[in-house]
Order: structure tokens, then C-alpha cells, then sequence
């Protein structure tokens, strides 16, 4: 058979830094009750004219160069974002474009939040059939855009930025362990209403902002995620105690620490970047691991659980011996 071995890993962040207190500014909210509430501290926002492709774009080409990969590599490209530069054509293709890639294929992935996962699973799926060899999977998003910056209850949660893994085909008598291990995607839209954007093209013809029932969001989020992880586990026959890294979505302080505790995932194996990141969607799980490479607490042959769950809702988990 065939193993998807992640070769590297790449992130950007925009320079623009919003911190608890520039808000409180803006609008009526204070530091105390975000950090409270969310664990959240600050995040990023694209300059005006800096889009989505341009985000993905970075991150893809510092995973390329963490993997020793020229762009012409790679023969697919998945790119999982909510805030895509245009309603068409797939903000994939515009990286590929500005990538000099004209072979293979390249489209966008919408699973919201759970965006990366759903694209890590695609591009697993693709290169176990053989018909890809190597695939830049990538989380972008410029949720900035999108925000109601009048609704103090949804805008303070999130923030822009961009993760990239570079995945190849590898034999798997040669993967010596490394690779994706198994992945596991669900979704219920009978959740759709709960965490939404209030346009589109084909309702509206506008673009549309985020809506949240942030408590339902939030009394749903641990079930699901923990589900999720234990498919994982029950397929591999891992566990809270094998695993070296668990890098989940980061919404919330709150709901990654009762997802770890209910797991008996030790606190020390736990990356965290919501406090400096916000909610980054489908950018948010590969930047928080590309930041944990970056750092030298992810190591080769570490053994990672990923995990998502956002709108839809959609959720999902993934192991990766990185
Ligand atoms: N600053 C100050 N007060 C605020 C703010 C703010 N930024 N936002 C809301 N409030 C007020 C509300 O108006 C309300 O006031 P009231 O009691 O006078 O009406 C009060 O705080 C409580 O509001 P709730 O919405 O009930 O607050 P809650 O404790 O549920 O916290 C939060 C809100 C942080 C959004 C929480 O529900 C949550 O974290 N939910 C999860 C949602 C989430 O993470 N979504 C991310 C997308 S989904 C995903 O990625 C998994």
C-alpha cells in the first residue's frame, strides 16, 4: 500500500497585530472577559489588498522549502477556506498559478473550521489511489473580512492567517511508520444555523457576516471532538497516553482543555495558540503545528492527533507520525 508522508510544514501570519484592548476601544468588551471567556489575547489581520491566496501562498512556499520541494513537485493542491478571495474560481488555483504550476489539479476544500482535516483526509485519499504524488495541503483564511465588527459577542474570536503541509506518496515499506495514520470526517447539518455567514451568492448576492450561537457552539464542541478522537484511537489503537502532540482547532482555551481533560490528554502535550492567534478557522491547526516544528517541541517521529470542528457542523480528527 501506499502511506501520505507529511515532508514539511509552512505558516504566515499577516504582521498587523490586534490585541484585547485595541478592541475594548472599538467596541464595548474588555480584555478581562475575552481572556476569561476564550483564552484569546490577541490576533492577526490582513492588510487591506492582502488576501487569502496571498496568505496560502507564503505558507505553501515555506513548506515547500522546509520539504526541499520545487513548486513543479507538486501535482495537487488542496486548499481548505470559508473566505476564499472570490466566489470563483478556488483560491487554489490562483496559489498554483503564482506557484508556476500548470500540471495536476488544484481546487478548494469548505468544511469551515474543520477545513484542514477535511483536506488532509482528501489529500490522503487522492494519493493512496495513485493518482498524485505529491499534494500541498493548505488552511487560508481571512475571517477579518467577514466579521459583523459592531457584534462584540463574534468579533473578538477570531483572526487571519495561513498553514501548509507538504504530503507525499510513499511505498509503505518505505514510510518506516512515518505518515497518516487514519483520519475520520463527520458532519450533521442539522447544526447548520448555529455558526453560519448571512450571505452568499446564490441567496443574497452579498458576501455576508458571521453568526454564532456561541453556547450551542460550545455545549456541542467536546462531544464531537471527543468522538472523534476515540474513532481515532479505536483505528489505530493509539492512545491519550502514545501520542506525543495534540494540536486541536483552536476556538477556544475553554473547549480544548475540557476536550484534552476528558481525553486524559496530559496539559504539557497540548499546543495552544489561541491566545495569540484568535480562531484562525481552517488555518488554525496547521499553524499551531507548524509553530510547535518551528519551536523544536514537534520532532520527527513524534506522533500527532489533529482535531477540528466548526460549522456545518462538520468535525473531524487525523493521527499523523510527522
Ligand atoms: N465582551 C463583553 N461582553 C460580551 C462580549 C464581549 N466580547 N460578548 C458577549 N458579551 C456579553 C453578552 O452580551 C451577554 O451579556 P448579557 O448577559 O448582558 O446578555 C454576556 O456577555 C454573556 O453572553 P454569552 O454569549 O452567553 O457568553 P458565553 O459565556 O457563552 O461566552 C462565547 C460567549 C465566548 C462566544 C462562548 O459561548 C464560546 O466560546 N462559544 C464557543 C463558540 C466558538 O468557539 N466558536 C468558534 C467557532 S466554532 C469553532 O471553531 C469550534
Amino acid at each position: 500500500g501506499i502511506r501520505s508522508v507529511a515532508r514539511g510544514s509552512g505558516s504566515y501570519l499577516p504582521e498587523r497585530v490586534l490585541s484585547n484592548d485595541d478592541l475594548a476601544r472599538r467596541i464595548d468588551t474588555t480584555d478581562d472577559w475575552i481572556v476569561q471567556r476564550t483564552g484569546i489575547r490577541q490576533r492577526h489581520i490582513a492588510a487591506e489588498g492582502e488576501f487569502t491566496s496571498h496568505l496560502a501562498l507564503k505558507a505553501a512556499e515555506r513548506a515547500l522549502a522546509d520539504a526541499g520541494f520545487a513548486a513543479r513537485d507538486i501535482d495537487l493542491i488542496i486548499l481548505a477556506t470559508a473566505t476564499p478571495d472570490q466566489t470563483f474560481p478556488a483560491t487554489s488555483v490562483t496559489v498554483q498559478a503564482e506557484l508556476g504550476i500548470t500540471r495536476g489539479a488544484a481546487f478548494d476544500v469548505q468544511a469551515v473550521c474543520s477545513g484542514f482535516v477535511f483536506a488532509l483526509a482528501t489529500a490522503d485519499a487522492y494519493l493512496k489511489t495513485g493518482a498524485f504524488d505529491r499534494a500541498l495541503v493548505i488552511g487560508a483564511e481571512t475571517f477579518s473580512r467577514i466579521l459583523d465588527w459592531e457584534d462584540r459577542g463574534t468579533c473578538v474570536l477570531f483572526g487571519d492567517g495561513a498553514g501548509a503541509m507538504v504530503l507525499e506518496a510513499v511505498r509503505e515499506d518505505d514510510a518506516h511508520g512515518a505518515g497518516l495514520l487514519t483520519s475520520h470526517l463527520r458532519s450533521d447539518g442539522r447544526h447548520r444555523t448555529k455558526l453560519f455567514v448571512d450571505g452568499g451568492p446564490s441567496t443574497t448576492g452579498t458576501v455576508g457576516h458571521l453568526r454564532m450561537e456561541g453556547r450551542e457552539v460550545f455545549k456541542h464542541a467536546v462531544g464531537m471532538i471527543t468522538d472523534v478522537i476515540e474513532d481515532a484511537f479505536a483505528a489505530t489503537g493509539e492512545s491519550a497516553a502514545s501520542i506525543d502532540w495534540f494540536v486541536p482547532h483552536q476556538a477556544n482555551r475553554r473547549i480544548i482543555d475540557a476536550s484534552a481533560l476528558k481525553l486524559g490528554i496530559a496539559p504539557e502535550k497540548v499546543v495552544t495558540t489561541v491566545d495569540q492567534h484568535g480562531n484562525t478557522s481552517a488555518a488554525s491547526i496547521p499553524l499551531a503545528f507548524d509553530l510547535a516544528v518551528r519551536d523544536g517541541r514537534i520532532k520527527r517521529g513524534d506522533l500527532v492527533l489533529l482535531e477540528a470542528m466548526g460549522g456545518g457542523f462538520t468535525w473531524g480528527s487525523a493521527l499523523l507520525r510527522w
